[in-house]
């Protein structure tokens, strides 16, 4: 059994390596992201009390996303692992999921933390292109799709996140480094911690991820 956390900020890859861990270990992302934007597309209750808050790159009010991820952590799919993707953000959430956890007689094996540079993360965000039908994600430079606009696996036409304009985006950095980074310490100081280098080739990066939790616990 495989629990991850892919901790890091917005941009470094997150959701890019957990595609590639599906694949290696053949357990579901969890990404509180993607769950929040479909409930928005769907108009849902929550998805309309979301959307003000993600637009603004501020984030959701922790009992809501905690919710979420408790009711997804209960699915059969979870049984055999799963790879939390932008969850958890604040301590509250990281001190929740503990509890969800424990209720389930379970707990985290690895938190990955990713970082790379701040110039490097708003290239990345104001380059992103993401498919709303399949939700794959290009980038205009560093992953452009075969045709302009058009997404390679199912020709839908790419957008750009409403919050990866310029000004959300460093305003969810500072959200990030107010409330998320904390978690670095948090983690590390459970002996869970990961440190991965986020710049590279997303291959190179996926390797280091790898080796990462391969290694034996310091
Ligand atoms: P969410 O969707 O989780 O956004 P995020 O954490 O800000 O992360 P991103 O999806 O922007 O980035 P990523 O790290 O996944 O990078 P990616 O792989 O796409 O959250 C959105 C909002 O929802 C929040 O602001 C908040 O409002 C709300 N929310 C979600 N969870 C919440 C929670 N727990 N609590 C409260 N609110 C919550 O890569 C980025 C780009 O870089 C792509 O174009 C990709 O192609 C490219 N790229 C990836 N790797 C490389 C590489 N190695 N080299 C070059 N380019 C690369």
């Amino acid at each position: 059994m495989t629990n991850l956390i892919l901790l890091g900020p917005p941009g470094v890859g997150k959701g890019t390596q957990a595609k590639l861990l599906i694949e290696k270990f053949g357990i579901p992302q969890i990404s509180t992201g993607d769950i929040l934007r479909a409930a928005v597309k769907e108009l849902t209750p929550m998805g309309v009390k979301a959307k003000g808050f993600m637009d603004s790159g501020a984030l959701v009010p922790d009992a809501v996303v905690i919710g979420i991820v408790e009711e997804r952590l209960a699915q059969p799919d979870c049984g055999k692992g799963f790879i939390l993707d932008g969850f958890p953000r604040t301590v509250a959430q990281a001190d929740a999921l503990d509890q969800v956890l424990a209720g389930m007689r379970r707990g985290i094996d690895h938190v990955v933390s990713l970082a790379v540079e701040k110039a490097e993360l708003l290239r990345r965000l104001t380059g992103r292109r993401a498919c709303p039908k399949c939700g794959a994600v290009y980038h205009v430079e560093f992953a452009p799709p075969k045709s302009a606009d058009r997404c390679d696996a199912c020709s839908g036409e790419l957008i750009q996140r409403e919050d990866d304009k310029e000004a959300t985006i460093l305003h969810r950095l500072t959200v990030y480094d107010e409330q998320t980074a904390p978690l670095i310490a948090y983690y590390g100081g459970k002996g869970l911690l990961r440190s991965v280098d986020g710049l590279g080739t997303v291959d190179a990066i996926q390797a280091s991820i790898l080796s990462s939790i391969e290694a034996p616990t310091r």
